[in-house]
């Protein structure tokens, strides 16, 4: 058989179509998970998947898969892909690279008339940028336990509408139990999001792993009171409290580089009226670190700060610590084969630890697993400037492929 090479053009044309779904006048993608703009998404990966001989399946938490089967009946999936929704500021490529990269894979077979020994499944996972639905890798949690699936339905957006409302109302819903298929590896390609492929002229990021983050939501509970005559020694300020707190978060990450960060990201502020000093301000942070025990130090430190805020302000500061991802070590033997199969192509590879969270953290107890990461022009990602240039998608596209054939044959 000649080996078969994937399409650079299309695979890039298919990106170009996939980002007019939720584009932004910026550039960029708005496609939050659940919502009418994911939903066309996943009608148009649909689409594009129904001359490819694929069968659909979908769980009740919305994660998509496609399969095509394999010649051998007895032996699980080799499976691959990653996610189609955004953050509210989404770029063209953060997750979507890695679907489009798994359908390309399914185009360059199914024109090849190339049958696998293992059946293949592409997979779209729901909701795993959590910037609506909270916490991220929601699908992935669900589909490996990490998460109910009943708990996940009960999640409210901002507006108070549920994961499983939006599951309903954008025909998500599925009738699968969530739960693990049986795979005998899983491979997710990403974007790197981050400078270091690029500063240091890789082709192709080898991730060995993650680093471990705690995502926590603070409710800092104060006193309404008239801006006028409350003199200041008096106030008993939620949004002030919260100010100090988002600049510990900020120091303390600073202190952390480089093998650790801390943000805080979200906030909401009542009664957030101009004559009313603020009563209750909920933030939301997270601190993550390469090593696990670095991380919690992390998040102690600032448990710390918050409690000298607490007392010095009279505020009450209650903490939600909803979920954490990683630390997760990435399989050495899919590493070897990402390595060798990119060595093979003449790309140049370099390890890296993944900062961001990824569905492949939640695959990864489950199946052996691995990423593979492309470039991102000047590091930039979650911004419409999200940028990877069309010749590393398409080198990505190769490995995942070539990859995807040896473990397949
Ligand atoms: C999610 O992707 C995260 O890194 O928090
Ligand atoms: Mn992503
Ligand atoms: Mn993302």
């Amino acid at each position: 058989m000649t080996i078969p090479t994937i399409d650079a053009d299309r695979l890039w044309a298919t990106h170009m179509d996939m980002a007019r779904i939720g584009a932004t006048a910026d550039g960029g993608s708005n496609r939050q998970a659940l919502s009418a703009e994911d939903a066309e998404a996943r009608a148009l990966l649909r689409d594009w998947c129904a001359p490819l001989d694929l069968r659909f399946e979908q769980d009740a938490i919305g994660n998509m898969f496609l399969r095509r089967e394999g010649t051998d009946q007895t032996t699980g999936a080799v499976a691959f892909g990653s996610h189609l929704d955004t953050v509210p500021t989404g770029g063209r490529f953060d997750g979507v690279f890695g679907v489009l990269a798994a359908l390309e894979v399914m185009r360059v077979l199914h024109a090849a008339g190339h049958r696998t020994r293992a059946p293949l499944e592409l997979v779209n996972w729901t909701n795993e940028e959590g910037s609506r639905f909270r916490p991220a890798m929601m699908g992935s949690r669900v589909h490996a336990g990490n998460m109910t699936l009943e708990a996940a339905l009960a999640i409210a957006d901002d507006q108070g509408v549920t994961v499983s409302d939006s599951l309903r109302s954008s025909g998500q819903a599925g009738p699968l139990t969530p739960s693990p298929r049986g795979w005998t590896c899983w491979l997710e390609a990403h974007i790197e999001q981050g400078p270091v492929l690029e500063a240091e002229a890789a082709d192709i990021g080898i991730v060995t792993g993650t680093m471990h983050a705690r995502y926590l939501q603070l409710t800092i509970a104060g006193e309404p009171s008239h801006v006028g005559p409350t003199t200041m020694d008096r106030r008993r300020d939620s949004l002030a409290a919260a100010a100090e707190i988002i600049l510990e978060v900020e120091r303390i990450g600073r202190a952390a580089e480089p093998l650790g960060r801390a943000s805080a990201t979200w906030i909401d502020n009542a009664p957030n009226a101009r004559g009313a000093v603020s009563a209750i301000t909920r933030l939301h942070c997270d601190v993550r670190h390469e090593l696990a025990e670095s991380a919690v130090a992390l998040e102690v430190e600032l448990r710390t700060a918050m409690a000298a805020i607490s007392a010095r302000r009279r505020v009450a500061i209650d903490t939600d610590p909803y979920a954490t991802f990683g630390p997760v070590a990435f399989d050495a033997r899919l590493g070897t084969l990402l390595r060798d199969t990119a060595a093979a192509r003449q790309l140049v590879t370099r390890d890296i630890i993944a900062a961001a969270g990824h569905d492949s953290v939640l695959i990864a107890p489950l199946c052996p697993s691995a990423m593979l990461f492309v470039p991102s022009r000047d590091g930039i990602t979650h911004n419409p400037r999200e940028y990877t240039i069309p010749e590393h998608l398409a080198h990505g596209a190769q490995v995942l492929l070539d990859a995807v054939l040896d473990l397949a044959r």
